[in-house]
């Protein structure tokens, strides 16, 4: 066999492997959407068909954490490709192209150590490690020894219970708004070691579906306007020290914007976020289109099990954390880490062969 036929062999191998990835991905989805459907259902429980159905007049129905149920068909696909250590090129093309799809994936059942997580991280992008001021005592908690890793968790890595009111993230936000685009195309991955038996849900919003059913009288208002987004103004980096947030010029993102796929969306970014160039009142504006993304037809929630691994993309999607029984006698361990999407030729969604 010559050098030349090998490699069309090697590519013939390659195809194959993500053409049943992708069978994988479609099946798995298919199966998620089944598991929320009732009988005889379209993948929508009881109060998600009424949020749907123009005629219904009944608000719908309430969970237990006082929040409306999320209907989202498109987010949360579940994806199986088995452990997500030392995964090929082509599993990591078919992870690629599901977050692309689906905004957020699971894969269940993963027991990944730490180290491991940061090399998944570093084959999935750049592996985004942030200025060490930046961390500080009281908000963020750098796993020690891994600063790309961020612990969100009950408890400091000493073992100490971090209190009762402790939140990381209990607010609708896109991970690095902060960043100027193109650097703000961030994936996030969030991996559950322990969690507890109920509560502590993380909600996406899904800012592709928003955008396409804005009214046309909040667009009109958000058509020629920006958020800006600056790590000064985020409560999280508030103990930054001058130098390192100096390296942080304050970045703008169009509210009517586009995907690297070219697909139209809603970026909103964070409440932090401050609006420029927008008909009205920007801030009551942008409160308006987070509410409007947050709505039900655009949410999943996602409810923990200790293994799962969720990777989601920033700019299509918002996501923020629910609260649980936190008394100080159940842990919730979670490590956060943030790839950067490799702008490669024409700054587009990393192409197969680029990979
Ligand atoms: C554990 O770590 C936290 C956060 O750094 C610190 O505030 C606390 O005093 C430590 N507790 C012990 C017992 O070392
Ligand atoms: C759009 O915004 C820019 C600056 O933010 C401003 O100069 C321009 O006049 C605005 N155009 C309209 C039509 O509002």
């Amino acid at each position: 066999m010559t050098a030349e036929r090998k490699l069309l062999t090697d590519r013939a191998g390659v195809a194959m492997q993500l053409a049943l990835l992708l069978l994988a991905i479609s099946l798995a989805a298919a199966t998620a959407n089944a598991r929320n459907s009732k009988p005889g259902g379209d993948g929508l429980s009881t109060s998600c068909r009424s949020m749907v159905d123009s005629s219904a007049v009944d608000a719908p129905a309430r969970s237990s954490e006082g929040r409306e149920p999320g209907c989202s068909a498109r987010l949360g696909a579940a994806l199986s490709v088995g452990p997500l250590q030392d995964i090929g090129t082509a599993a990591v093309s078919a992870i690629h192209e599901a977050v692309r799809m689906h905004g957020m994936v699971v894969f269940k059942n993963q027991a990944l150590s730490r180290a491991e997580q940061v090399a998944l991280t570093d084959v999935l992008g750049e592996t985004i490690i942030l200025p060490r001021s930046f961390e500080g005592q009281d908000t963020n908690d750098p796993e020690p020894g891994h600063p790309a890793i961020q612990r969100v968790s009950t408890h400091w890595a000493n073992g100490t219970w971090k209190g009762r009111h402790h939140s990381f993230g209990a607010y609708w936000h896109s991970d690095g708004d902060f960043w100027q685009p193109p650097l703000h195309n961030v994936l996030s991955i969030l991996y559950a070691v322990t969690v507890p038996p109920s509560g502590g849900e993380t909600g996406f919003a899904d800012l592709r579906e928003a955008r396409a059913a804005l009214a046309t009288p909040l667009a009109a208002r958000a058509a020629n306007a920006s958020i800006t987004a600056s790590v000064r103004d985020i409560n999280d980096f508030a103990g930054g020290d001058e130098d390192d947030l100096a390296r942080f010029p304050v970045a703008e993102h169009k509210i009517l914007n586009r995907h690297l796929d070219g697909g139209s969306l809603l970026y909103v970014g964070s409440p932090s976020a401050k609006v420029v160039g927008a008909e009205g009142e920007g801030g009551e504006l942008l409160a308006a289109l987070m509410d409007h993304a947050a709505s039900p037809p655009f949410t999943h929630y996602h409810a923990w099990d200790a293994g799962d691994v969720v990777v989601w993309d920033n700019t299509q999607t918002l996501h923020r954390s629910f609260p649980f029984d936190n008394d100080g006698s159940s842990r919730r361990e979670l490590y956060r880490t943030q790839a950067r999407v490799r702008l490669g030729r024409g700054q587009g969604w990393p192409r197969r062969d680029e990979l």
